[in-house]
């Protein structure tokens, strides 16, 4: 079994020009989808985690499994105005646009350990807006972990001083 062919490319979404990384098939497989949770899993290693944050939308596919697998919290950080509760916000670059993401400011306490997972690694715009969030509140954050990351868009050279983990490499 591998990874790959679950993965399928869908040419110019959602803009012209863009190569889109479809994990919906990996997704729908029963065995695929438990051996990539399984594999995301291990390659947190030996870390203790306090809570895992997964970024709207597709950072939800996997990000509350790990978090039931490293027995921790699970948070969501969401797009703007779709929190309820008291929050924080902040603005970041995407591979195609700008945004705002935002996070409960009771959702994290000073000093715990933070794992960050979303779906995939672009540019880095997204992690590192999350990463600034998590400082803010007192978080302390272990890595950030992805399914996916594209090599060729540098991502993690936004992520400086941060562990990053990606199942697979494009
Ligand atoms: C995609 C992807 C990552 C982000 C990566 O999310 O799921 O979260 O882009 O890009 P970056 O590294 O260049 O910031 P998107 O904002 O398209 O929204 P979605 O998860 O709701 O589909
Ligand atoms: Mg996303």
């Amino acid at each position: 079994m591998d990874f790959n062919d679950y993965i399928r490319d869908i040419q110019d979404f959602p803009q012209q020009g863009i190569v889109f990384k479809d994990i919906t098939p990996l997704l729908q497989d029963k065995e695929t989808l438990k051996k990539a949770s399984e594999a995301l899993f291990l390659l947190v290693g030996e870390h203790r985690i306090d809570k895992v944050v997964g970024m709207e939308s597709r950072g939800f596919f996997f990000g509350p499994m790990l978090a039931t697998k490293l027995n921790a919290g699970f948070v969501p950080v969401r797009k703007s105005g779709k929190l309820p509760a008291a929050k924080i916000s902040q603005s970041y670059n995407l591979e195609y646009g700008t945004d705002i993401l935002e996070i409960h400011e009771d959702s994290i306490q000073k000093g715990e350990n933070v794992l960050i997972h979303d779906d995939v690694l672009a540019t880095g715009g997204t992690a590192k807006a999350v990463c600034q969030l998590i400082e803010r509140l007192g978080g302390n954050i272990i890595a950030c972990n992805f399914l996916i990351e594209l090599d060729f868009l540098s991502g993690r050279n936004n992520l400086n001083g941060y562990e990053v983990q990606s199942l697979l490499h494009y």
